[in-house]
């Protein structure tokens, strides 16, 4: 993966040391939004072991990952953020932190500005909200370079390998099924965009935290 998503380990820690810094005490409720195979989940508990995830994908080859691979104290949640009702699945509706990791560019520009009051409503008092994503910014602008590991399979390569695997292969037929062939709407607005549309919301205070070359994270806060 850090092939494809360069940075990406590196905020997840960003991440997590604002959990661990921000939200009360050491069993923060964590929904990890497109959390894909649960690296962040399976680091917050390295982290905090008392911590309660929530990890919540559509991608049934994603979610049988994650399944096999994160202890039973993460909740595995199967859901739709294009369907307005998929927060009814959750285990529970306080979260001191909402993630999202390089998932919201999934979704067009008006169902995540939806998303993002859908996602508003789940944060406690006191908790926040995260993005992280490439957000091109014109005065901050500059790709982080792509570190190439030759030992890694290229990205097409990998899905190859999951629809020739005997457990995988199902879920890679449904995964197509339930895209439609088209995964991602590939929309990264930039940073001033995510900063509006969640200045809409109930947060008291919402900047970019970081940025990385075209990669930022936007962070909002909810005031107890
Ligand atoms: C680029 S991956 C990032 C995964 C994970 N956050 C990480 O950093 O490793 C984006 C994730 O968003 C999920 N996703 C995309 N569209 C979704 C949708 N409509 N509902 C739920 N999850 C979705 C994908 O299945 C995928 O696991």
């Amino acid at each position: 993966m850090a092939r494809y998503q360069p940075g990406r380990a590196g905020a997840i820690e960003r991440l997590l040391d604002l959990v661990e810094t921000r939200c009360a005490g050491p069993a923060p409720r964590v929904l990890d939004v497109g959390g894909g195979t649960g690296t962040l989940c399976a680091r917050l508990l390295e982290r905090l072991p008392r911590a309660e995830p929530t990890l919540l994908d559509l991608d049934p080859v994603m979610l049988t990952i994650a399944a096999s691979a994160l202890p039973s104290s993460v909740e595995v949640v199967r859901a739709d953020l294009r369907d307005p009702g998929w927060h009814e699945r959750l285990p529970r509706t306080g979260y001191d932190a909402v993630l999202a990791v390089m998932a919201l560019h999934y979704l067009p520009p008006g169902r995540l500005t939806e998303l993002y009051a859908e996602l508003a409503g789940l944060v406690r008092p006191g908790g926040l909200l995260a993005t992280v994503d490439d957000m091109p910014d014109a005065a901050a602008s500059g790709t982080r370079p792509v570190v190439l590991d030759d030992g890694e399979v290229s990205w097409a390569g990998w899905w190859e390998q999951v629809a020739e695997d005997p457990t995988l292969g199902p879920a890679a037929a449904e995964r197509a099924r339930l895209f439609a062939g088209s995964p991602s709407a590939e929309w990264h607005p930039p940073a001033a965009w995510h900063l509006r549309a969640l200045g809409a919301g109930p947060f008291d205070d919402i900047g970019v935290a970081w940025r990385d070359g075209d990669q930022a994270a936007v962070v909002a806060f909810k005031s107890r």
